[in-house]
């Protein structure tokens, strides 16, 4: 924790709050990692200690259906938690109200992934976005930054987010309220002021980058030049040594029929760069191109069935490399999940959680998507109608949170009715899934 946010509290107080959270934890056999003051230097490292043990311990609760200990620790532990501390004030009652069945949240959200602008300056390939010259009002930014005190983290995003030159201000700002951000770019656009801003601030970068190959690069992402890609991760690389090392560098790889070949190149190519992991996603929707999406469309069986083999050998490389490698493709390997399609199915909790009372996705309580003119939960999540260009999705984000699509998701996940999710959502590996992440104390 940084000197910007910190709070005063006695030592006495963490201690409390410490059992509190063992306490919790023990009653509902969860693992909880003991620590004392004394194993630490000073009282802030404790503090961190306990804060991030509080954050996470109450959050496992909640996505276990513990639901009865998740209230329970926040009325005991709250007292002790200075007023001053809004983040983590906003975090404890975020999973109370999750832990109530709250649908209208006075909590406010911990993650919010912002469209800056549509505009970009390519033509993906598998990009369905459209590519308009319009912006998120000021209205929004000035909500967003409004509420950053209480934000854990902001994923910054586009179109192509540096196309947007207020980035840099949001930038500034997040990194006074201490908020991680993540920024989601084709690696292009940017200078080197911008460069240090993003340096300075908590979190990461990731650079989407489907080839490690000039052809391969330049046929996927439409526009794009390799060279000028090559000369600004060097720059990136450069600045990152003399500035700050701690900045996360992830690359991320779009997957589809074109470049399924060129996996462990990329984590060669990741390496030379500095990135610190990869990212494999498969490729989602229409793709121009023959075949490019045999995830979904034109299924492959024996495609996915052979990229899965490889799975731990590209994990094997990543470990060699010292790269974290977060593989999001299907891992199917059974003949009967091969022939098991979720679509437009519906999914008992029972399916996908360890307890029938835990809810299969909290990104709904959580977080937020707020692309131009609209919002929900995760930008996976199926569009709706409902909100789309009324005055609240242009205008105001606090309304969008409460607003009648988040809402709805959030009925639709207490109900436990998940037939309007995804399927990469219903399909996915419980380590790797959005809906249940874990948002940490990381600042
Ligand atoms: C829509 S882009 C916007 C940010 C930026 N312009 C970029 O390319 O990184 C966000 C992420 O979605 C990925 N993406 C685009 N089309 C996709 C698709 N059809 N399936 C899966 N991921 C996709 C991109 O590679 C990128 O990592
Ligand atoms: S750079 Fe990003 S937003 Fe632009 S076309 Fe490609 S994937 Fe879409
Ligand atoms: S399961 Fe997926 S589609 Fe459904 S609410 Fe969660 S993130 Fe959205």
């Amino acid at each position: 924790m940084t000197e910007k946010n910190s709070d005063v509290i006695s030592i006495e107080n963490i201690k409390k709050i410490s059992q509190i959270c063992i306490n919790a934890c023990s009653s509902s056999r969860i693992l909880f990692e003991e620590k004392h003051a004394t194993d630490y230097k000073d009282i802030s490292q404790f503090k961190v200690h306990v804060y991030m043990s509080l954050v996470e311990s109450i959050q496992i609760l909640n996505n276990k259906g513990y639901f009865k200990e998740v209230k329970n620790l926040y009325s005991e532990v709250c007292e002790y938690i200075p007023e001053s501390n809004k983040k983590l004030r906003n975090i404890l009652l975020n999973e109370y109200e999750i832990a109530d069945g709250a649908t209208h949240l006075k909590s406010f959200p911990r993650h919010i992934q912002f469209v800056m602008t549509m505009q970009c300056n390519l033509n993906c390939i598998m990009c369905s976005e459209k590519h308009e010259n319009v912006f998120a009002t000021d209205k929004e930014l000035d909500d967003l930054i409004a509420i950053m005190p209480y934000l854990q983290m902001l994923t910054l995003r586009g179109g192509e987010v540096f196309y947007d030159k207020r980035t840099g201000h949001v930038l500034d700002e997040a990194y006074k309220n201490d908020v991680r951000v993540t920024i989601v770019t084709n690696g292009l656009l940017f200078n080197e002021e911008i460069i240090k801003k993003i340096l300075r601030t908590a979190g990461g970068i990731i650079f989407s980058i489907d080839s490690p190959f000039k052809e391969t690069y330049e046929a996927i992402r439409n526009g794009a030049k390799f060279e000028d890609l090559i000369q600004n991760l060097k720059i990136f690389k450069k600045l990152r040594e003399n500035e700050k090392k701690d900045v996360r560098l992830t690359l991320n790889m779009v997957v589809m029929r074109k470049n399924c070949g060129q996996i462990e190149d990329m984590l060669h190519f990741a390496k030379e760069y500095g990135f610190d992991s990869v990212v494999l996603a498969p490729v989602e929707g229409k793709v121009k191109g023959k075949n490019e999406n045999f995830f979904e469309q034109n299924k492959d069986f024996d495609l996915i069935k052979k990229i899965d083999a490889k799975k731990d050998f590209y994990m094997k490389i990543a470990d060699m490399l010292s790269i974290e490698l977060i593989n999001k493709l299907p891992g199917l390997t059974e003949k009967d999940d091969f022939e098991n399609d979720y679509s437009g199915k519906s999914v008992k909790s029972s399916d996908c959680n360890k307890t029938a009372s835990s809810l299969f996705c909290y990104a709904p309580f959580r977080q937020m998507f707020k692309p131009i003119g609209s919002y929900k939960p995760l930008c996976c999540c199926n569009d709706t109608e409902t909100d789309i260009n009324s005055d609240n999705a242009r205008n105001s984000i606090l309304e969008c949170w409460n607003g009648k699509n988040m809402v709805s998701y959030r009925e639709k996940m207490l109900r436990h009715n998940y037939k309007d999710c995804v399927e990469v959502c219903l399909s996915a590996k419980e380590d790797t899934f959005e809906g249940k992440k874990i948002l940490l104390w990381e600042v």
